[in-house]
């Protein structure tokens, strides 16, 4: 049920794309359905160029058959689909559960459109249950985490099948529990201002509709026009 739900979300954000577009291809298996329906499109006519922001979305986008791009030869994208793993009321995000945070971050930032896409089940009151994933670098990994503690957060070395997580960056993922997050964009400046702190998964103010698939059915909310 939760698959349908992410299905219908990832199908509808694919309606926004349209003929000569630079398309952003978010990472998570809700922007999966966006790309297979892209490459779709993709096989009916649509042309577009896309930028992937995991290698994950990128075997996925080639697999497809969706024709890619890099910031060699763009530097700004039309529109973004990306997930996420916890949208609060003003529409800030946790990202990174797939660990691809910084360069989604990248690639959300760099669009004019930045459409999320998500199940029910991602709609929150306030940011914080699920855990932050903050990036860092593997070098004095260690400092970075006691520095996280300092503001409050309980960080946790993300690890992968007993192994540390390396992020397509060649980084580490601190995921970090902050019970409730009250302010979202001034615990992002904190975190960033820290030793090795290289990004962190809160996406404060920057989508700009947003998509949800429900029991419902799917529901659209622009947020910014
Ligand atoms: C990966 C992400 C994903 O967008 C987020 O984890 C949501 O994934 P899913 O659509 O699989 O629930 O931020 O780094």
């Amino acid at each position: 049920m939760d698959n349908l739900k992410k299905k219908q979300a990832g199908e509808k954000a694919a309606e926004y794309v349209q003929d000569g577009m630079v398309v952003g291809l978010g990472s998570g298996t809700t922007v999966y359905y966006s790309i297979q329906k892209l490459g779709e499109l993709v096989s009916e006519g649509l042309q577009i160029k896309a930028i992937p922001s995991s290698t994950e979305t990128e075997k996925l986008a080639r697999k497809a058959g969706i024709p890619l791009t890099s910031f060699s030869e763009v530097s700004e994208l039309d529109i973004s689909i990306d997930g996420a793993d916890e949208v609060d009321p003003e529409f800030n995000l946790i990202k990174g559960g797939g660990g691809a945070l910084l360069r989604e971050k990248f690639v959300d930032s760099l669009t004019k459109k930045f459409i999320v896409v998500v199940d029910e089940s991602k709609l929150v009151s306030r940011l914080g249950s699920f855990p932050l994933p903050v990036e860092v670098i593997p070098f004095g990994w260690e400092v970075s985490v006691k520095a996280i503690e300092s503001l409050g957060g309980t960080p946790i070395l993300r690890k992968k099948d007993g192994e540390t997580f390396v992020s397509n960056n060649g980084n580490y993922i601190v995921d970090c529990h902050f019970s409730t997050i009250h302010q979202p964009a001034s615990l992002h400046t904190q975190l960033k201002q820290l030793l090795g702190v290289v990004e962190t998964g809160l996406f404060t103010d920057m989508t700009d509709l947003l998509i949800i698939g429900g029991t419902d059915g799917t529901k659209v909310i622009t947020v910014k026009e």
